[in-house]
């Protein structure tokens, strides 16, 4: 897949040495930029947007988020744990599938809990009588799969043969939506506008007749509404259009779009070799620290990075950049650094704050970066979160 990140920002001008090595760096102004875009969107369609927690969820910002959007919403309960202690508005829970010791909570956390099938709604309905009984107020929805393939990569497209991911539309009937207060669909991944026209556009005829009946029908995510060129005064029209033809609120909820080209990845290039091309070990790992650049596949856009010569990468000077994990796939890419790569050089990956802060692990013991917030346009600098050895030992035994 290509890498969608815009150009550097702010980030051009933000020095690579105030910061530890590795670390995320989030500006807090691009932050706010993107959430003000959103916030727009939602303002003049009457739309209710609500921030994908499973994509940004550095819970430092969730004051910001909350200036701006409705809500949040989670895949489950540590999620929805995590936006009941710190995010401000709505809370919309959806889990593929929901674990009967977790259900409790969840209703109790969240005013959307949206299942996966019909099947687990009924298995769950006690719950939800006896949640409701003492006095909880939630809505139950359904996802639903539209059947309708978009995507540029099957991994990434719900609507992919044999998906598990929503009731297939075509299998929908009266009794099921009996059951339930909204619909929800997720098709896109990094889209634009016309993907989704062309989704609803599949899913209309199959939920019309319940117009009327359904309080809301939510858009899922994917939407790149924050990408300079995305079609914004076209969706604003549409979900206007759907409110009014539809009777329902409609929500959507962008995780991507909220914090794109708001972070950056900070590293250190370690040692520099040579295997028929300048082979570099950075202390950033693709496999712990930017797992999509493996499982897309992707190469993430570096901070200042010199353009590669057309033909062949080693006569242009391109390294080589790698992990220090034990993984022989643990490689970020080709690259043409800023400056001659040797030990102690800095540098930094563009478009970092979303999908993968939140996808980190310990893998190898490597470190985890550490979490700083920056905000460009005070130059206000500070470090949110460090992590240590105990944070890799607790999470073994
Ligand atoms: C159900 C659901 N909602 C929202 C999102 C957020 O999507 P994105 O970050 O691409 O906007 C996802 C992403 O996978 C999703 O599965």
């Amino acid at each position: 897949m290509e890498t969608k990140a815009g150009d550097p920002g702010a980030f051009a001008k933000f020095d690579l040495a105030r910061v530890d090595s590795p670390a995320f760096v989030v500006d807090a102004a691009k932050l706010r930029d993107n959430l003000r875009i959103l916030a727009d969107i939602g303002e003049r369609s009457r739309a209710k947007v609500l921030s994908a927690l499973k994509a940004f969820s550095m819970w430092s910002t969730a004051s910001i988020v909350g200036e701006y959007l409705d809500g949040v919403c989670t895949s489950g309960l540590w999620e929805a744990r995590l936006a009941s202690e710190f995010y401000d508005g709505e809370i919309a829970t959806y889990c593929a599938a929901y674990k009967e010791e977790d259900m409790d909570e969840i209703l109790r956390l969240s005013d959307h809990v949206i299942f996966n099938s019909p099947a687990q709604i009924e298995r769950f309905w006690p719950y939800v009588e006896l949640a409701r009984a003492r006095g909880e107020i939630f809505h139950i929805g359904l996802r639903i799969n539209p059947l309708h393939p978009e995507g540029e990569v099957p991994k990434y497209d719900p609507s992919a043969p044999h998906s598990r991911l929503g009731f297939p539309i075509d299998q929908l009937t009266e009794d099921h939506v009996g059951m339930i207060d909204g619909i929800h669909f997720h098709n896109l991944c990094e889209q634009d506008f016309e993907p989704l026209h062309r989704t609803w556009d599949k899913v209309f005829d199959f939920i019309e007749p319940y117009f009327g009946s359904l309080k809301w029908i939510n858009l899922g995510g994917g939407h790149h509404i924050t990408r300079a060129d995305y079609q914004r005064d076209e969706l604003v029209e549409f979900l206007s259009d759907m409110a009014e033809d539809t009777g329902a609120q409609i929500y959507i909820e962008p995780g991507e779009a909220v914090a794109l080209d708001a972070g950056i990845l900070v590293g250190t290039v370690l040692d520099v070799g040579w295997n028929g091309m300048p082979v570099a070990i950075v202390d950033i790992s693709a496999t712990c620290h930017m797992p999509d650049v493996i499982e897309a596949p992707y190469r993430p856009a570096m901070l200042g990075e010199l353009p590669m010569d057309e033909d062949g990468m080693d006569e242009s000077g391109a390294v080589r950049l790698g992990g220090p994990s034990c993984l022989a796939g643990d490689v970020i890419g080709d690259y043409r650094l800023p400056a001659a790569a040797e030990p102690g050089l800095r540098f930094a990956f563009l478009d970092q704050a979303h999908y993968s802060m939140v996808k980190t692990t310990t893998f190898n013991g490597v470190p985890l970066p550490s979490i700083w917030l920056w905000d460009s346009e005070t130059d206000g600098l500070e470090c949110v979160r460090r992590f240590d050895y105990e944070d890799f030992r607790g999470r073994l035994s």
